[in-house]
């Protein structure tokens, strides 16, 4: 198995202590926070320990590495607004709370800077365009940045998927026992259609196991939510992979939709899952037209396979090949344009919509069927 990044896989979890000294004041995370917190506390996020400083954030917007030199693409940063962040300004710890009251955690305050909204969308999103949903958020959330390491006492709530929530060790654990040295990670944030399958069947020809890892966090509005699209990837596995071969988990983090820069991100925190290839296709972790469908996998020629520790397998646009009656990719098809049959979540959504049938070609009838209940409870 791969090591972890920085080669040691952090643990932050800490007994949470019988009473606190004195008057302690808290945070109140947002879903997006507790997110970060849970892959943290898991070591998903290894090797950073809490919430980034000024000197990694500005080194990850400019570099895409920590201070420290580890590639790293995206802010982890802990936002608060103008008045929550004079609350916590000259404490030296503050405890992490949910928004019913739990505490999940503390930090241990080591400074508060004001965050560069404008440098970060256009370094991390590409764009300042607020219709960009990560930019929009950017934008809604606090100018203040808390830094600090964290000590986590539970995991969120909201992000109980039960036997499906299993951690780095757990995993690499469970991928050991299995007898798998070489393990494909995919993410997802769709229900698995006929591509993406065609991906993740592809993929593993070449290794030991499969890891269906799809997003559970925070995703924008229109995305399936992610309780219909668990039961989508049982309904599929259950009937068309091979389950000596395959294993469902899910990935707490949510979507920032950046692309390329989350694309490098997504692989790193996989090989922290244990993984030791992941799977980029078509305009991985992409939104509306803002990147270049192949840009997320150009990223990666940025840095060397070696100090990634995770073999990228790159898969150019797949679609239904009506000439061969298979799926393929533009790289393996002499199909012309009237013979392809390409399909997108957006388009399936669509469909969904309007109550349009959703052909075999696009997806398996086991997973219409769960989302077109979802589609007609909804
Ligand atoms: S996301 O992370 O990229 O937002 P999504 O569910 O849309 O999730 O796609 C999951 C993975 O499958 C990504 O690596 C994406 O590039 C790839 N993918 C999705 N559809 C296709 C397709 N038709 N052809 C090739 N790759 C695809
Ligand atoms: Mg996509």
């Amino acid at each position: 198995m791969n090591t972890p990044h920085g080669d040691t896989l952090v643990d932050l979890h800490a007994d949470a202590p019988e009473r606190m000294d004195g008057d302690v004041p808290s945070i109140t995370l947002s879903r997006r926070s507790e997110a970060d917190l849970e892959m943290l506390a898991t070591g998903a996020m290894s090797p950073l320990r809490g919430f980034m400083g000024q000197k990694d954030y500005q080194s990850v917007l400019d570099d895409m590495r920590l201070s420290s030199g580890h590639v790293w693409p995206l802010p982890v940063v802990l936002p608060l607004d103008h008045s929550e962040a004079e609350k916590v300004r000259s404490e030296e710890v503050a405890l992490l709370q949910d928004k019913d009251g739990r505490t999940l955690g503390k930090i241990t305050i080591s400074d508060i800077f004001e965050a560069a909204k404008e440098k970060e969308a256009e370094a991390v999103f590409l764009t300042t365009d607020s219709a960009h949903p990560g930019v929009a958020a950017l934008r809604n959330f606090g100018n203040w940045y808390v830094e600090g390491e964290i000590e986590v006492y539970q995991l969120p709530h909201h992000l109980q998927f039960g036997e499906y929530r299993q951690s780095p060790s757990e995993l690499r654990k469970t991928f050991d026992e299995k007898g798998w040295k070489t393990v494909v990670g995919f993410q997802t944030r769709n229900p698995i259609h006929r591509a993406h399958e065609y991906l993740t069947k592809c993929a593993l020809e070449f290794v030991d196991g499969l890891l269906i890892h799809p997003v559970v966090g925070e995703t924008k509005g229109d995305d399936i939510p992610a309780k219909i699209r668990m039961e989508c990837y049982e309904a599929i596995i259950d009937h068309y992979y091979p389950h000596r071969h395959t294993f469902l988990s899910v990935y707490p983090a949510f979507m920032r939709y950046a692309g390329p820069r989350e694309a490098i991100f997504h692989a790193i925190t996989r090989k922290n899952y244990g993984c030791t290839h992941f799977i980029i296709g078509r305009d991985h972790a992409g939104v509306g037209d803002y990147y270049g469908t192949y840009d997320a996998q150009r990223i990666f020629d940025q840095f060397s396979t070696e100090e990634l520790g995770i073999q990228p397998l790159f898969f150019e646009h797949s679609f239904y090949c009506q000439r061969t009656h298979s799926m393929a990719t533009t790289k393996t098809s002499r199909a012309m344009d009237h013979e392809k049959i390409f399909l997108s979540g957006s388009k399936v959504r669509e469909m969904l919509m309007t109550g349009e049938p959703l052909p075999e070609e696009f997806t398996r009838s086991e997973v219409e069927a769960v989302l077109r209940r979802h589609y007609q409870n909804g």
